[in-house]
């Protein structure tokens, strides 16, 4: 069980994935390092959050603020066969779901936007009724509302009206639905590199220069 209030993340701990256990974030002078919301929600392939916090790790431009919700913690057990924990540290701040007092809780916080990945049908809906019961679809609320860039990567399939509905609801109030769809013109010989280049799209929504993927030229 993570604490209730925000976790500062010790770089010491870092490096559950066996990457740099060393993090230097670079900002210009006199000002702080951008920071992008990552939620990861209860579906299937948790596999997509994780990759997506091990490629922010090798980019020094952002801080990540990660909260899990309760159903993406019984995923990662479930499907990663790991504990939340080691996916928690790899981001550089993070939230208790339960802690709608926490700083990206309050639009007076500064970010640069969040990325839902995965996404869930149920924190999907919960974003496009504006039912906001946990810090995840709290925090995806308050990004609509400061009109920051939202990135919801639903993963779902097939899909009914309902999910068709409420990512119609979403695209309309200003997020990007982006299913982890793959793609094979970056010629993927693993599944990491289908991993990765879905991070890759996610951090294009945000204008992150990276080299996660390789892009196709004609
Ligand atoms: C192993 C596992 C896989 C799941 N996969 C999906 C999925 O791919 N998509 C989805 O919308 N829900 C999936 N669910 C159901 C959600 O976890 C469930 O609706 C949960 O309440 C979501 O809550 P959250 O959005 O707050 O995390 C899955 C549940 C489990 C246990």
């Amino acid at each position: 069980m993570t604490p209730a209030t925000a976790q500062p993340n010790d770089a010491e701990n870092h490096g559950a994935s066996g990457k740099s256990a060393t993090r230097t974030l670079t900002a210009g002078a006199g000002e702080e390092v951008p920071r992008l919301v990552v939620g990861m929600s209860g579906s299937s392939a948790p596999q997509l959050g994780m990759t997506f916090l091990e490629v922010a790790r090798e980019l020094p431009s952002f801080e990540t603020h990660l909260v899990l919700s309760e159903g993406a913690r019984r995923s990662i057990e479930l499907e990663l066969r790991r504990d939340p924990l080691e996916v928690e540290k790899l981001a550089d701040v993070v939230y208790d779901w339960r802690d709608m007092a926490a700083a990206i809780s309050s639009g007076s916080f500064p970010t640069m936007g969040m990325v839902v990945i995965p996404c869930s049908m149920r924190t999907l809906a919960a974003v496009a009724t504006g039912n906001s019961d946990n810090l995840v679809s709290r925090a995806a609320d308050v990004t609509l509302k400061e009109r920051r860039p939202l990135v919801l990567v639903t993963r779902e399939t097939p899909l009914n009206y309902v999910h068709i509905k409420n990512m119609e609801t979403v695209t309309l109030a200003g997020a990007t639905v982006l299913p982890p769809v793959p793609a094979f013109y970056h010629y993927p010989e693993t599944i990491e590199d289908l991993l990765r280049h879905i991070s890759g799209k996610v951090l294009d929504q945000f204008g992150i220069k990276n080299s996660t993927f390789r892009r196709w030229t004609s």
